[in-house]
């Protein structure tokens, strides 16, 4: 993988850096800044190589329409505060005052594009609708610098075409990443022991599968973990249940066992009459995990669980977490996302490498006030660490070749 150094000297140089920006919003706040910070190490190395730093980013789904609400004007002011000067938003990516605004810089200046997904060429099916869209951007940069880890699993004009079109590396952040990632999976220290949670079983699925020939221990909480329950047997409620991936999740079970994978599943769960909505009132219950009520849905992994889960995961050497145990959001059911993060916390300081994977679970550890550096790492990465840890090819890492 090109890096850095491998584009030579910059000073005076217009370099384009793909960053992912993709923030949590609370209407115009941002509620947890965390990929902001992780862009800082590649943005400030470029400034003071003199160069002048157009960054690049997109901020949810669009659709290739401008969506106000989903224009990087926080993001470029956050920027700006985190790099205590001035960033300057262009009103497009690529257009009239992109191009002025680029005019205009100075060396070590940073300029922030409009939301590259407001065009709909960036995420179009079409390569040549793409590559052609991607020169434009091309046309404003005499480099290209990929940071931005978290779209690294999309080919799309702003992290994949343009580097056919600029000398291309990786930044910092990527590289960080991808060193992270790496030691989990070419030949980790074992026990591996990876803990998956988050609503759907149906996104983990190459995940799982790639895993039951690698993990040692594989503990599932989250609203997957009901799928795995009804695949034992057990009556979920009202929990959140993919019916159609039973049959899967039966085989990964039978997998497991014939791999001598540990399964770790939770043994009680906290439910509630539904999902915690609006000013309905909480009235959580723990119930054990194959005697869930038909009227109740679960909710967070129970507190013998929250136990057994955190042994497992301090019982290790290499532990990766992606996906929340439970609706964490709400005070009441987040318990079994702390203990899990606990659980790393206390690896990490008994010498285990661990990393926090994913948008949901990074920011879920910020939020609940877990200190950054209680983990070996902390990935920006949501789809793409997962897409990694299925031992997939990247788009956007296999253009930096
Ligand atoms: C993310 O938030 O996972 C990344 O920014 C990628 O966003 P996407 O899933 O909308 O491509
Ligand atoms: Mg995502």
């Amino acid at each position: 993988m090109k890096t850095l150094k491998d584009l030579g000297d910059l000073k005076g140089k217009r370099v384009l850096v793909r960053a992912d920006f993709n923030v949590p919003l609370d209407g115009t706040t941002i509620t947890d800044d965390g990929r902001i910070r992780a862009a800082l190490p590649t943005i400030t190395t470029l400034r003071n190589e003199g160069a002048k730093v157009i960054v690049m980013a997109h901020l949810g789904r669009p659709k290739g329409k401008v969506v106000p609400e989903l224009s990087l004007a926080p993001v470029a002011a956050r920027l700006g505060e985190l790099l205590g000067i001035t960033v300057p938003l262009a009103a497009d990516t690529y257009g009239e005052d992109a191009q002025a605004k680029v005019a205009a810089m100075s060396d070590g200046d940073v300029v922030l594009l409009e939301n590259v997904r407001f065009n709909p060429e960036e995420t179009s099916k079409d390569e040549a609708e793409r590559a052609a869209y991607a020169k434009k951007i091309a046309d404003l940069g005499d480099a290209f610098v990929s940071d931005g880890f978290g779209v690294v699993h999309r080919a799309q004009g702003s992290n994949y075409d343009v580097a056919a079109d600029l000398p291309a590396a990786a930044g910092l952040l990527v590289e960080k990443e991808v060193t992270a990632l790496s030691k989990a999976t070419v030949n980790p220290e074992r026990p591996l022991t990876v803990v998956l949670g988050g609503s759907k079983v149906s996104d983990k699925l190459g995940v799982i599968e790639n895993l039951l020939g690698k993990a040692n221990r594989l503990v599932i909480g989250g609203g997957m973990v009901y799928t795995f329950l009804k695949a034992q047997g057990y009556e979920v409620g009202t929990s959140l249940l993919e019916e159609d991936q039973l049959d899967k999740v039966k085989s990964y079970i039978e997998t497991a066992k014939a791999n001598g994978v540990e399964l770790v599943l939770p043994t009680d769960v906290v439910v509630n009459a539904g999902f915690p909505a609006g000013d309905t009132p909480i009235n959580p219950e723990v119930v054990p995990a194959d005697a869930i009520p038909a009227d109740r849905m679960g909710l967070d992994i129970g507190p013998e669980s929250q136990k057994l889960f955190h042994d497992a995961i301090v019982n290790s050497k290499t532990v990766v977490w992606n996906g929340p145990m439970g609706v964490f959001e709400v005070p009441e059911f987040a318990a079994g996302t702390r203990a899990v993060a606990q659980g790393l916390v206390d690896a990490t300081a008994a010498g285990a490498f661990t990393i926090v994977g994913g948008g949901d679970s990074a920011s879920a550890v910020r939020n609940l006030g877990f200190p950054e550096d209680g983990f070996s790492h902390i990935s920006t990465g949501g789809g793409a660490s997962l897409e990694f840890l299925e031992g997939k090819t990247l788009p956007g890492l296999s253009v930096l070749e």
